[in-house]
């Protein structure tokens, strides 16, 4: 049952959708499990830009299964106008399968992220406001609309009703917001279910089945694993398990029928949202990193904080995950720097600390302690093998690979397809 599995290995935007590309083009099947259309994914084939924030990166091509695993949290909205920025593209998008399971976002949620943002004050998480943590909230509290429920007009009438109610009581005593008419809500959604019928089945059959068959199946990271509800920088994380064991859970399946599990790491670190990030470089490193880069969002558009490599989270997060390999990103990005730094401790009161801390309080206290390489000059954009790759390149990418103790099985250095060195085998 050959399955790979894709996660972000730091704060999300590590590249992710430009592996899973490449990889989708292997498999036949690709799953997402978790988040929702709060992530975003830009894929860029032949000089054309797209960018996914719902739908799983295979449906780019046209032989593959794609599905919306029962531990996502769904946009219907958001859903269909994705499917038609593709369909106007001649992109068929009937590959797309749904879990009946994946909870429903309503504009109730969108209205509870923002007003509750904005409640916060000083304290903001810094969310997406797509709904994300209210619609978990939800699902976590039992009172969530699942999609399968949605279908069911009569059913879908009577649980959404006393939601809009209860919803409209928070949002009005609360917060002294707006409340919504249910009847908007039911037409609009109403006439969602009908366009999302024939996408919507039981798709942990499918996922089982795949694998059983012996089929190749892509398991889709969105965000990434230092955002993990439980493992991340809690609370400035999202509502999700964007981690490994996060994929059983998600789409229902077994732990041990996932097989290769590779995290995806920039060549430095970038982070959305608040928090502390010990290896930020809030200068002119940072600028010319989040220039280089492009980093910004592409939910969002907002500029991500920039700044060096960071071992220890890299050793950690490869640690809960379990990976067995690293695919580095952005590596071109880098190109110029007479010097690249690399974080290989924290220093906290006095001691060294090698593993990630799970208070805040003291990671915002951590030093970072790096060490230092020299950078290189070359342009590396058309590398097309490691050894192609400048001297103090293949350096820095050997000094990772100590440091964590993973094999760096993928190097990209530029946006393209083309511009990817695999070392090793993919399915
Ligand atoms: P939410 O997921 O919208 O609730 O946002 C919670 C936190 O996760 C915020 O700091 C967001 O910036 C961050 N976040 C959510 N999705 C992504 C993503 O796809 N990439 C990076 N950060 C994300």
């Amino acid at each position: 049952m050959p399955s790979i599995v894709i996660v972000g290995a730091q704060w999300g935007d590590e590249g992710k959708g430009k592996i899973i590309d490449y990889l989708a083009g292997r498999a036949n099947v690709v799953v997402r499990a978790q988040g929702g259309n709060n992530a975003g994914h830009t894929v860029i084939v032949e000089d054309k830009k797209y960018a996914f924030h719902l739908l799983p990166s295979g449906v780019l091509y046209n032989d593959k299964l794609n599905i919306i695993g029962n531990g996502v949290v769904f946009d219907p909205e958001g859903f269909l106008k994705e499917i038609k920025v593709l369909e106007d593209q001649g992109i068929d998008t009937s590959s797309v399968k749904i879990d009946e399971r994946v909870h429903v976002i309503f504009p109730y949620h969108k209205r509870l992220d923002a007003l509750q943002e904005e409640a916060r004050g000083e304290d903001q998480i810094g969310t997406t406001k797509k709904g994300i943590g209210p619609c978990y909230m939800d699902k976590i509290e039992r009172s969530g609309i699942r999609l399968g429920e949605m279908l069911d007009q009569e059913e879908f009438k009577s649980r959404l009703y006393p939601q809009v109610e209860r919803k409209n009581q928070i949002i009005e005593k609360i917060y002294d917001g707006e409340g919504f008419n249910p009847d908007e809500i039911y037409e609009d959604y109403c006439r969602y279910a009908d366009a999302l019928r024939k996408y919507v089945t039981d798709t942990t059959v499918l996922v089982y089945d795949a694998l059983k068959d012996n089929k190749k199946v892509l398991f889709e990271g969105a965000q990434g694993t230092l955002l993990d509800i439980d493992l991340g920088t809690y609370p400035y994380v999202t509502s999700s398990h964007p981690t490994s064991g996060g994929f059983c859970i998600g789409s229902g399946v077994g732990p041990n029928m996932l097989e290769e599990i590779i995290g995806i790491v920039k060549a430095y670190t970038t982070r959305v949202g608040r928090g502390p990030f010990p290896t930020e470089e809030d200068n002119e490193t940072g600028d010319l990193i989040r220039k280089k880069g492009n980093e910004f969002g592409t939910t969002t558009g907002r500029p991500r904080r920039c700044g060096w490599f960071d071992g220890v989270m890299v050793k950690y997060t490869s640690r809960i995950n379990g990976l067995t390999s690293i695919s580095l990103m952005l590596l071109d990005v880098l190109s110029g720097f007479d010097k690249i730094k690399m974080c290989v401790g924290y220093e906290y009161n006095g001691e060294v600390l090698q593993n990630f801390p799970s208070s805040l309080k003291v990671l915002s206290q951590c030093k970072p302690i790096y060490k230092e390489l020299d950078g290189w000059q070359e342009d590396i954009s058309q590398a097309q093998s490691f050894e192609e790759l400048p001297e103090n390149t293949r350096r820095y990418i050997e000094a990772i690979e100590e440091y964590t103790g993973l094999p760096v099985s993928i190097v990209s250095v530029g946006p393209k397809r083309s511009q990817t060195i695999i070392r090793g085998k993919m399915f």
